[in-house]
């Protein structure tokens, strides 16, 4: 059973789809430590009423961003660890994480990489004018949100949208989306090919999977 450690500093609705998609069978995956930066961090509370050990580590007492993943990657080990997923980490996962874990630390991020890397990106889609947005997991890098895409899923961005609107319409795909690209890895069905992660699923319906924002009128 894949051992997955789960870092987040909020509400942590991923975390939750992720416990959720474990209940329900479609996850072969356990959550084996929740990891926060954030002492009063909603997803810690989710993380105990789950059962699953909730840990705060604190940036400021640990002196430092290598000792502070430091630590990080010492409660992931205590854990048993082997999958790293950022759900919702506040904090650019440095080189100390990364080299503990190389090649297996996934995030997910609610834009259509790599367009809108960063923060408040579902506002500056809107802003920009983008017909659709959506979301990404990707592997994570040494840059930020640049890394290997595993799986996104796209939304249309409606005339009316407000960053609410949009955001929330997104994170319904980031729930679905994140617990299937961690079964993938799981699976064992990504392959890395220079930057491109191969996925060993289903091709689409060509035009069946293409979507039109606005929609041509039948
Ligand atoms: C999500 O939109 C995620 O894509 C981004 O941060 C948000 C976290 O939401 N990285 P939650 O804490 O999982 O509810």
């Amino acid at each position: 059973m894949l051992g997955v450690g789960v870092l987040a500093s909020g509400r942590g609705s991923n975390l939750q789809a992720i416990l959720d998609a474990i209940a329900a069978g479609r996850l072969s995956a356990a959550v084996r430590v929740v990891v926060s930066d954030v002492a009063d961090a909603y997803a810690l509370e989710r993380a105990r009423a789950a059962g699953v050990p909730a840990r705060f580590v604190d940036f400021k007492a640990a002196g430092g961003r290598e000792a502070f993943e430091g630590r990080i990657v010492e409660v992931l080990r205590e854990h048993a660890v082997e999958l790293v997923a950022l759900a919702g980490y506040m904090r650019v996962c440095g080189p100390v994480l990364l080299a503990a874990y190389p090649g297996r630390v996934v995030n997910i991020h609610p834009s259509l990489l790599p367009s809108f890397p960063g923060l408040h990106v579902q506002r500056a889609a809107i802003e920009h004018g983008a017909k659709f947005s959506g979301c990404t997991v990707h592997f994570v890098d040494a840059g930020v949100d640049t890394g290997p895409i595993i799986i996104q899923a796209v939304v249309p961005v409606l005339d009316g949208d407000t960053e609410e609107t949009l955001a929330a319409r997104i994170l319904r795909q980031e729930h679905r989306i994140f617990p299937r690209a961690i079964q993938l890895y799981a699976e064992g069905r990504l392959r890395a090919s220079g930057r491109r992660v191969l996925v060993d699923a289903p091709a689409p319906g060509l035009d069946a999977a293409a979507l039109i924002n606005p929609p041509i009128e039948a």
